[in-house]
C-alpha cells in the first residue's frame, strides 16, 4: 500500500522516533508499504517519520535495479570516520530541493533486521550518506538542519518557490 510521505516542515519531521522492540506484523507491514513508497516515489530512502509513524525504522535502496532493499529496524552509527565527504542530498519530504551537506565519509551502522537479529555494516559513499540522512530524520532532523542558518533560511526560501511553482504548473 502507498503511504502518503509528509511534507516539510510538518511537526511530524522534527519529533524523535521510539525503539521498535519486538517485530509484529504491524512492523513488517509497515516496512512493505514504506519500500512500496520509496520505490514508487522514487526514492534512495524513506524513514518512518517521513509516512507519519514514529517508529525507528527506515528502509533504503540506492541500487540501480532496486533489487538491493535494505530494511533498518532503529538503525544507530557506532563508528564514524573523522574525514568528512559533501554530498548533493534530497529529500522526498523536501522534494525538489538539492543542498550540498558534509557528513563522515565512512559510518558503521548496527540495526535489527526483520527477523529481529542485530546486524551491522560498513558504509561509504551513497550508502553511507543515506543511512546517516535516514537516521537524521529518527531524531527530528532533515538535511538542511545541517546548513548555517543563512545557507537553511535561503534553501527554504528556494523551497517555497519551487512548491509555488509546482503549483502554477498543475
Ligand atoms: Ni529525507
Amino acid at each position: 500500500m502507498l503511504l502518503p510521505i509528509v511534507q516539510y516542515p510538518d511537526p511530524v519531521l522534527a519529533a524523535t522516533a521510539e525503539p521498535i522492540d519486538t517485530i509484529t506484523d504491524e512492523i513488517r507491514e509497515l516496512a512493505a508499504n514504506m519500500a512500496e513508497t520509496m520505490y514508487d516515489a522514487p526514492g534512495v530512502g524513506l524513514a518512518a517519520n517521513q509516512v507519519g509513524v514514529l517508529k525507528r525504522i527506515v528502509v533504503i535502496d540506492i541500487s540501480e535495479e532496486r533489487d538491493e532493499l535494505l530494511t533498518l529496524i532503529n538503525p544507530e552509527v557506532v563508528e564514524a570516520s573523522d574525514e568528512l565527504c559533501e554530498y548533493e542530498e534530497g529529500c522526498l519530504s523536501l522534494k525538489g530541493l538539492y543542498e550540498k551537506v558534509k557528513r563522515p565519509d565512512e559510518v558503521t551502522v548496527r540495526y535489527m533486521n526483520l527477523d529481529g537479529e542485530t546486524r551491522e555494516f560498513t558504509a561509504t559513499g551513497l550508502l553511507a550518506v543515506c543511512v546517516q540522512h535516514e537516521i537524521d530524520h529518527l531524531n527530528g532532523e532533515v538535511f538542511i538542519d545541517h546548513l548555517s542558518k543563512l545557507k537553511k533560511d535561503r534553501a527554504r526560501t528556494k523551497l517555497q518557490k519551487i512548491r509555488r511553482n509546482e503549483q502554477r504548473n498543475a
